[in-house]
């Protein structure tokens, strides 16, 4: 039984990219306190796998196939979800991923792709979402950028990530703008992750500068999903109703601002 602030029965939540490691712990986390729960992702098998997981906490579950990159599939996507569930209180968008290069092989294209993965399909799930929130007590969106959109890459430092830094650092912004204009009804918050340990980041984080990262970490560990998880659950929950347009890291230590 969750804490009364944590407690989401009743609530229906979506997930974008809720086949992937943060978004599957954000997806379980969510059931556990006792949402309902949309997994969204382009990978068919990924959004049923966490979607059977969701139900093994003995909520409604859905898995949706939709790009979150495209307007028009995110909006007949929210609508597959809106028609089953009849509502959504929390939007967690998730959806995202790096392809690191150095800036000067980068063409528009591939920044036209950063973007439209990373910042337009945050923007796209909210515009789709935040009309029936409106007027509705305690609706959440929960944006994940990154770490890398504030200080403009991650390990190792010299790892070019200028058009992902660019579309988090949107992501950063389009949380503070649509905080202010969506409320009172909705509250809007940013997570920031620093490097967590998943099967995309291993070569990182099992590497050769596997202890010269570490040791920039004061918690002294890489993260994990279920770190990101933890604040996707508590901006989505009642005990942050008075916290809006909030951008927070969790990232063990490595950078503070
Ligand atoms: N892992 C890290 O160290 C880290 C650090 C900072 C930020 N992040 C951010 O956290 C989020 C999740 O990262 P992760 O580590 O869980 O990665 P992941 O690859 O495990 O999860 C991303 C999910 O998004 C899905 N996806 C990709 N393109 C999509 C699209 N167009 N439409 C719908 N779904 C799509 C993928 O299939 C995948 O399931 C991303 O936004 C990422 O940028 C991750």
């Amino acid at each position: 039984m969750p804490h009364s602030l944590l407690d989401l029965s009743g609530r229906v939540a979506v997930v974008t990219g809720g086949g992937g490691h943060i978004g599957g712990a954000s997806a379980r986390a969510l059931a556990e306190a006792g949402a309902d729960v949309a997994v969204v992702d382009i990978r068919e098998e990924a959004a049923n796998a966490v979607a059977a997981q969701v139900a093994e906490f003995g909520r409604r579950s859905l898995a949706v196939v939709g790009d979150a990159s495209r307007y028009e599939a995110v909006r007949a996507t929210a609508d597959e979800v809106l028609d089953a569930f009849g509502r959504i209180d929390v939007l967690v968008n998730v959806a995202g991923g790096s392809e690191p290069r150095p800036f000067l092989e980068l063409g528009p294209d591939d920044y036209e792709r950063a973007f439209r993965l990373n910042m337009m399909s945050a923007w796209a799930w909210s515009h789709c979402v935040a009309p029936q929130m409106i007027g509705r007590a305690h609706q959440r969106i929960v944006n994940i950028a990154s770490i890398s959109g504030k200080h403009g890459g991650g390990p190792p430092a010299t790892v070019s990530k200028s058009a992902y830094a660019s579309a988090k650092g949107g992501v950063i912004g389009l949380t503070k703008g649509l905080a202010r204009e969506l409320a009172p009804d909705v509250t809007v918050n940013c997570v920031c992750p620093g490097l967590i340990h998943t099967t995309n980041t291993s070569r990182i984080t099992e590497g050769p500068d596997r202890d010269a990262i570490l040791s920039t970490i004061p918690k002294a560990r890489f993260g994990a999903p279920e770190d990101v998880a933890a604040a996707v659950l508590f901006f989505a929950s009642n005990g942050a109703d008075w916290i809006t347009g909030e951008i927070t890291d969790v990232n063990g230590g490595q950078y503070i601002d």
